[in-house]
This record gives structure tokens, sequence and C-alpha cells, in this order.
């Protein structure tokens, strides 16, 4: 469904009434529907607390893939959401705001990435997961940020790539890996507009914090990181480590399970490069407590799929689980 359809049919004017206890409401819906709740560790606080998993998109594909709930409602962004229903045909998926879409995953528009992919015919497509189907079905296999070096170190050297959208996350694996990857040129509005001179000061004012940095950071934010990971990474990380506090280079989202997991110890969002003091990603910030519970009452606004384009960006996605496994990936 699109997202004037649901205008026409009023759904995005129905309100929720305020007394309503929606941490009540939903965990009611959720045992109704046979329901589960998905969630992204870039949802805001009270998401991650009604949800049933939270995950990076790793975590989250695999979750997705094993599922036997009849609905599932993906707090996170279009992608995501996608990637489920791709593994899941027959079930119902839901995402409580349909304009919850990426910028990474605009910036790699199919049919410019075919024309581009036509031109190499000699590479094989490895795509990240923060991407469309149209893309994904373009692509020979997915990866997040959990498993990308993983997935192209499991390829021979000789073997000529194309890595897709993100070129941040491209090139931090170029670097790990010796390899040369030719690079989509695409990135995440979040992860590139922190700004390395407020991160430096901040660096200066906390001696002691560790700075801690998701791959899709630019590489003079990377070159200067303490630890760079997936946000499950990222989050293993600061529990385990020795330090007491953190400078943290990804969407702030992310803090509140950090706290929850390290109670004693202090995070700090690092800065953007704008007039703000965290950055949040605005796509991911669409989807409200309220919309979550509009979603699951109302069964919109659901996922639906082309089944040819399904299938077709199935495959690389099955690759991408199947590696995982095999490289003892969670799963
Ligand atoms: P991961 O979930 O793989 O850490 O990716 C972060 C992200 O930007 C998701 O949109
Ligand atoms: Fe996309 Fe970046 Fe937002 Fe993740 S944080 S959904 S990559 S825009």
């Amino acid at each position: 469904m699109k997202y004037d359809e649901l205008e026409q049919k009023g759904f995005l004017d129905i309100e929720v009434d305020p007394a309503l206890d929606l941490f009540e409401e939903i965990a009611r819906l959720k045992k109704e529907r046979n329901a589960v709740v998905l969630a992204h560790y870039y949802q805001e606080p009270d998401i991650q607390d009604i949800a049933d998993y939270i995950g990076d998109s790793l975590g989250l594909a695999q979750k997705a893939a094993k599922t036997q709930a009849d609905m599932i409602v993906f707090a996170g962004v279009h992608f995501m959401a996608e990637t489920a229903k791709i593994l899941n045909p027959h079930k119902k998926l839901l995402l409580p705001d349909l304009r919850a879409g990426c910028s990474l995953s605009d910036s790699c528009p199919p049919e410019l990435f075919k024309s581009f992919k036509d031109k190499h015919p000699d590479h094989l497509v490895i795509s990240y997961i923060n991407c469309s189907a149209g893309i994904k079905a373009l692509s020979d296999i997915i990866c997040t940020s959990s498993n990308a070096q993983l997935i192209v170190e499991s390829l021979p050297k000789q073997q000529k790539i194309i890595f897709a959208p993100d070129k941040n996350l491209g090139a931090y694996i170029n670097r790990k890996s010796g390899r040369n990857m030719l690079l989509w040129n695409g990135a995440c509005m979040v992860h590139e507009i922190f700004s390395l001179e407020k991160i430096t000061r901040l660096k200066q004012r906390h001696r002691d914090a560790k700075l801690i940095a998701h791959p899709e950071c630019e590489e003079a934010v990377l070159r200067i990181a303490d630890f760079i990971g997936s946000t499950t990474q990222l989050l293993k990380f600061a529990e385990t480590d020795e330090a007491s506090s953190y400078i943290v280079a990804t969407e702030t989202g992310i803090l509140h399970s950090m706290q929850q997991n390290a109670p004693g110890k202090t995070f700090i969002a690092a800065p953007p490069d704008n007039a703000c003091a965290c950055n949040n990603c605005p796509h991911m910030r669409l989807n409200t407590l309220e919309k979550l519970y509009l979603c699951m009452k109302y069964e919109l606004p659901e996922i639906t799929m082309d089944e040819d384009l399904r299938i077709a960006a199935k495959k690389p996605i099955d690759r991408m689980l199947e590696l995982s496994s095999q490289l003892g990936l969670g799963g």
C-alpha cells in the first residue's frame, strides 16, 4: 500500500486516546494477533522497551527468518521491513510509518545501479543490506556491517567485487581486507555528518573516554576511533571493555541499550556537524509508540511485494544467512 492511499483512507488522521496505556495495549494486541515486534537499536527507547527483539540489521534479518509469529511488526526502516517480507511472503508485515526510508538506500536507484553493474560483467556484487529489494535482486550476496568483512574475505582474493551502496563501509572493508572493491558512491546521512573537529575537542575534554564508531562513518572519524563495529559489536564492546566512558559515533538510539547493559558506565553521543548535540536518524525516528499501536490495531501500513522481485531479492539474502551461520555469526 502506498502512503497516499493511507492518507485517502483517513488512516493518517486517526488519533490515539491519550488515556490509553500503550504498553498494555500493544502487549494485548501482540497476543491477539500472534505478532512479534522487531526493533532496531536506533528506535526510540519506548519502542525498544516494548519490542520482543532488539537487534542490528543482521540480528533482525536472522530473527525474521525464524519467527513463528503470524504478524511481524517492524520497528525500523523500510528496507528492513522489506527484507523481513522477502523472507516471510505469507506473513503480514507491518511498518509503523511507511515513510521511514533510508538515505543510503535512496542513494542507489536500481536503474542506475544496473547500468553500472553492466559495465563490469566480471565483477561479483556484494550489497549492504541497506538497499531496496530492486538492488538486492541485482546482487550476488547481501551483507551487513556485522558480517561484511568476513563475507568479503570468504571470497578468493582475485575475485573482482562491486560493493554497494555505502562507500564508507566499502572503503573500510577495502582497508581491512587489502581488497580493491569497486565502490558505489552512497552514504548514510547520519554517519557521514559527524564532526571530526567537535569529536576531537570532546576527546580532549574526556581524556579517558574511548571513541567507538560505526563503519558507516567517514574515514577521518574511523582513523581516530578506538573501536569500530556494527551496532551489536559496539554494544558488546562497551559492555565488556575495561574503560568507563565512551564517545559513541553512531545513531543516538543505541545509548539506551548501552546504558541498560552497562549501567555504571558513561556514554557520550558524538556530535554532528550541525547545531545539534546528538545524532538521530530522521527516518528511524518517524516510528513512534502511538504509530506502533495504530499499525497493530488496524494492521496497516502493510509491506507487499511483487513475487518475481521477491524471489530474485531472496537469493542473495539466503546466501548471506548461510554464510553467516557457517562463519558462526549468530542466528
Ligand atoms: P547495523 O544495524 O548493521 O549496525 O547498521 C546500522 C544502520 O545504519 C542501520 O540502518
Ligand atoms: Fe539509513 Fe543511516 Fe538512517 Fe541507517 S541511520 S536507516 S543507514 S539513514
